[in-house]
């Protein structure tokens, strides 16, 4: 059992300062030493370096194109490079955004891999339908290949392609879905759980469900992406766009949890930590354990 830590620390997908300082919270609160003591030997080459391009202006709604993608590059490479080394790549951010890095990263590797979305948002907007211009509220469309460049604009993200197909994504615990996003997942027929479900089947029977849809044959390795949002603010309020009823902390870990024990988990993110946000001290501390508690219900601690 080998492990590479990934940190991105990453804030360019959206406008909120501080996302790019939770891997090193995640860290000063003993992430690795937790992983390790799960009995992982962790490879950690330090934080990721994202160079601020010197022109960067809009492309269409987009903000801040050139950065978030080739910070993604930046991430894609470190991500195929731990798994084409036999080791599982815990990607800690940063937005959500650098999910197109870690996914695209992991798809060039294990090319049929599912990829089990958990947030309050889908992150499936397209250049064209974002309201925000924000592109950590993207990343899905350029990986499924929704997000085309327009005539006439610089094709940035044409690295990116479309590897993901519909039915290899997931999602879990959505609740704040904008228009556009509603009627892709309806039109794609894309598996999708929102909290209306949680309520309504419980967590377990939902994790079993989403994973029965998007592996069939329980063959498929699966990339977790987890995005802290996706918890209800209580548990998580250090957050840039929190959304009220959301996942439990025990519902959050039972999901890790139980994805560990189907035994074909390969890679992990966890996004959205941002240190800055938050009402007391303590708000930041809880947000940032239950970020160092997916990692490690996801990396196999079990209760007992
Ligand atoms: N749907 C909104 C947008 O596109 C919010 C996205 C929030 N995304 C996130 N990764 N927290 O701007
Ligand atoms: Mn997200
Ligand atoms: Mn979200
Ligand atoms: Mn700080």
């Amino acid at each position: 059992k080998e492990l590479t830590l990934i940190s991105a620390p990453f804030s360019g997908g959206q406008g909120r300062d501080g996302v790019d300082e939770g891997p090193r919270h995640l860290l000063e609160m003993g992430l690795v030493n937790e992983i390790e003591e799960l009995g992982w030997k962790t490879h950690f080459d330090g934080h990721l370096d994202f160079p601020i391009p010197a022109e960067d202006a809009d492309i269409g709604k987009m903000k801040r194109p050139r950065y978030v993608s080739n910070s993604n590059k930046i991430v894609y490479e470190a991500v195929s490079k731990a798994v084409k080394n036999d080791t599982f790549p815990l990607t800690i951010g940063g937005d959500h955004s650098i999910a197109i890095g870690t996914v695209a990263g992991v798809q060039s590797v294990y090319p049929n891999a599912g990829v089990l979305w958990i947030d309050a948002h889908a992150d499936i907007n397209t250049p064209e339908s974002t309201d925000s211009g924000n592109l950590h509220g993207c990343p899905v469309s350029f990986l499924v290949g929704l997000a085309k460049a327009q005539p006439g604009q610089e094709d940035v993200f044409g690295w990116v392609n479309d590897c993901l197909s519909f039915d290899r994504l997931a999602y879990i615990a959505l609740r704040d879905l904008d228009v556009f996003e509603k009627k892709i997942i309806k039109e794609k027929n894309i598996i999708a759980y929102t909290m209306h479900h949680v309520d309504k089947y419980g967590i377990a029977k939902v994790v079993e469900m989403a994973l029965n849809r998007l592996d069939p044959d329980g063959d498929r390795p699966i990339h977790l992406s987890f995005d802290v949002d996706a918890i209800d603010p209580i548990y998580a309020p250090s957050t840039g766009t929190p959304v009220r009823g959301g996942l439990t902390w025990r519902e959050a870990s039972y999901l890790c949890e139980a994805v560990a024990e189907t035994g074909n988990l390969v890679a992990m993110d966890i996004v959205e930590c941002n240190p800055h946000l938050g009402e007391t001290e303590i708000a930041v501390k809880d947000t940032i354990a239950v970020g160092i508690t997916l990692a490690k219900c996801a990396l196999g601690d079990v209760l007992l």
